[in-house]
């Protein structure tokens, strides 16, 4: 390993850069990074944030424009209440109500044309049926009024959509933001819980629904609304008889929605849940493709996906099933209704108790109330879609398993040091316990090895030390707190983890070994590649630093991929490294490159490496050897040796 004493000099320096960990600092690389760090309605609670901001105001006034999304308002605005989702949905547009009031007043204005024309046939009919008096005049009146009214169409609508556009697409990313950021609060446990796919539908799938339903109910639920109300009036003013025929739509209506939602609601359930489980499967499947591949089982995968599609398939025919009937009772309904007005308003006119063109104007409005009640019928299950949709978000949005940081003493600094007092935890789905009276000190800067057979709680054990779980009994004290009184977003800023499966994501190799930090140099990322040991293929790569990740991307090794997870952990100059088996997908040479780099990087630093090649920590300080959750064996590397116990029992097993 090319590693000069300069370069630990440098290496200092280089750590000493980033450090943004106390409370002094004052730089902006600090600043931006603890931003990226916390959660916004963290920053609040947090002390060591607020002083640092302090210190920087003034200093680097933000001049750019900031969008709300940076502002991170969206998720603070947005309070969801499951029992009373009417609620939430109200305060969904909380600070958009100006603009949905413009849009919707332009909407009426644009409109306005459907419900004066039948007026003015009206007028223009009973002119010219009227024996006595001139129809030129009114012909001419009715006609320049509607010709304006028409006009105005072209800017009303435009003004309409724009203040609508405004509003919905702020509550559309005020919906998905508020989702991201629980997605970034809710605890380790949720996740592990949760199938990606679903939440994928969730944040796509279930917010454009609630969209569509957004959309219809500020224009075609307004528009028939009004409809109806302006026909009931006009009639009621002119012929108070025939609105009895209007008045008695509206309870049928409703009636004829109220049978039929229940079942409505339950299949649309039951098909947004089909789509839910399909879309967590076909995520599956596709991670799953080489494996697949590699064992032969594309057809049993294919068949697999296959029983999901017939699925979603069945609920979704039965849902068409009975949105069609229900879209077709109503018509028939309507059109009886529509028939029995025309024959009362013609007789009432061959009686000469209404004018001729009155027939006409009230058969106008009886087939846009006809229209309007058919149509928000029609859309009554976008909107109960969107309705479940909404309320389904309650299963993040409202759930309780929080990490909640709020109120806990802040970590400006850790040493490092940890006390395992008869720690133990057990998965919820478990029956037995994956870490069992686990009593251990650990002092600062030790170096631990953790050894044992598969499933005996190395990885469970280390996920403790990260504080994504909790132990159900005994406590583990980070330098002598409680590890459940402390601020945790604190304390991991000072923790660097290479897990058992390297994670990284489509973006640059600069920009996955710098996650997190900002202004972060070349010669600090050069350095922390040159210590993680992947300097040399890096450097082979066409594009070096700026090779691209990920999708369509370069595509790199096991081994590659841990060193640019060990390079990420390097250059945030950790007080506590956990390492999950991280030598474990390298070759032979690089294994010891890497372990000469580890040797440098964990000086002065506790240090947790989960190792399954036991040749590899004769090094370490002490090594843990645990069975079935529990420690079988703790001491030496040469003391382990001469007990002759379970640590020699698995190195011979290992050959
Ligand atoms: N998310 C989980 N939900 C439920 N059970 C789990 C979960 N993760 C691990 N377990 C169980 O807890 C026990 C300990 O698992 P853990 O991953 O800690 O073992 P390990 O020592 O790291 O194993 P390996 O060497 O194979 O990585 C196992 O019995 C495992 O099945
Ligand atoms: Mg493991």
């Amino acid at each position: 390993m090319a590693f000069s004493p300069g370069d630990v000099h440098t290496k200092k320096r280089l750590f000493h850069r980033t450090d943004c960990r106390h409370a002094h600092s004052s730089s902006p690389a600090c600043d931006d990074a603890a931003d990226a760090a916390q959660p916004e309605n963290q920053k609040k609670e947090s002390p060591v944030i607020n002083t640092r901001r302090e210190k920087t105001k003034g200093r680097r006034p933000r001049s750019r424009k900031r969008s709300a999304a940076d502002r991170g308002n969206y998720f603070k605005d947005f309070r969801y209440n499951k029992i009373r989702p009417v609620f939430s949905f109200y305060h969904l547009f909380d600070g958009e109500r100006k603009n949905i009031l413009l849009s919707t007043f332009f909407l009426l204005i644009k409109h306005s044309p459907v419900w004066i024309l039948p007026i003015a046939t009206a007028n223009i009919i009973n002119a010219l049926t009227t024996p006595e008096g001139d129809p030129v005049p009114i012909f001419i009146i009715n006609l320049i009024l509607m010709s304006v009214l028409v006009l105005q169409n072209i800017a009303t609508h435009t003004l309409y959509i724009r203040y609508f556009s405004i509003s919905s697409r702020e509550v559309e990313a005020r919906l998905r933001t508020a989702l991201v950021m629980r997605l970034q609060q809710l605890s380790i446990s949720f996740h592990e819980e949760y199938k990606s796919g679903t939440i994928q539908s969730k944040v796509l799938r279930d917010v454009d629904s609630i969209l569509v339903m957004i959309t219809q109910i500020f224009s075609n639920v307004i528009l028939a609304g009004v409809t109806v109300a302006f026909a009931f009036v006009v009639t009621l003013t002119r012929k108070p008889i025939v609105s009895l025929f209007f008045l008695v739509m509206i309870p049928l209506a409703v009636g004829l929605m109220y049978v039929f939602r229940k079942r409505m609601r339950f299949n649309n359930t039951q098909l947004r849940v089909a789509i839910e489980r399909m879309s967590a499967k076909i995520n599956e499947m596709i991670e799953m493709i080489p494996i697949t591949r590699a064992h032969g089982l594309e057809k049993v995968e294919i068949r697999k996906m296959g029983s999901h599609m017939t699925h979603v398939k069945k609920q979704g025919v039965k849902l068409d099933v009975i949105n069609a009937f229900f879209g077709a009772t109503s018509w028939v309904v309507f059109q009886i209704f529509q028939l029995a007005s025309l024959g009362v308003t013609t007789a009432l006119a061959f009686m000469r108790v209404i004018p001729i063109g009155d027939v006409v104007l009230y058969q106008i409005f009886f087939n846009q109330i006809i229209s309007a009640v058919n149509f928000i019928l029609a859309i009554f299950p976008q909107i109960t879609r969107g309705y479940d949709a909404f309320v389904s978000l309650g299963d993040i949005l409202e759930n309780p398993d929080l990490e909640k940081q709020d109120g806990k003493r802040p970590v400006r600094e850790v040493r490092g040091g940890f006390e395992f007092e008869k720690v133990s935890f057990k998965y919820p789905s478990m029956q037995s316990h994956a870490v069992r009276d686990f009593s251990l000190v650990i002092r600062a800067g030790e170096r631990i090895a953790v050894v044992g057979e598969s499933g005996s709680g190395k990885s469970t054990l280390m996920q403790l030390v990260m504080g994504f779980h909790r132990p159900q009994t005994g406590r583990i004290l980070l330098d002598g707190k409680d590890m459940t009184e402390i601020n945790l977003h604190d304390y991991r800023r000072f923790l660097s983890v290479v897990p058992q499966n390297t994670i990284l994501f489509s973006g640059t190799i600069r920009e996955n070994i710098s996650y997190g930090l900002k202004n972060v140099t070349d010669r600090q990322i050069r350095q922390a590649i040159r210590i993680a040991n992947a300097d040399e293929f890096i450097f082979n790569l066409p594009e070096g630093l700026d090779t691209m990740l990920g999708e369509h991307g370069a595509a790199l090794s096991g081994g590659q991929r841990q060193r640019i997870a060990i390079a990420r952990a390097v250059i945030r100059d950790p007080r506590v490294i956990l390492f999950d088996e991280a030598t474990s997908a390298l070759d032979v040479v690089s294994e010891k490159q890497v372990q000469d780099a580890l040797e440098l990087l964990v000086k002065g630093r506790t240090t947790f490496i989960v190792a399954h090649r036991l040749s590899t920590i004769r090094n370490a300080d002490r090594i843990v050897v645990m069975k079935k959750g529990r420690i079988d064996e703790v001491g030496t590397y040469a003391g382990l040796m001469r007990k002759k116990g379970e640590f020699v029992t698995l190195k011979k097993l290992q050959g």
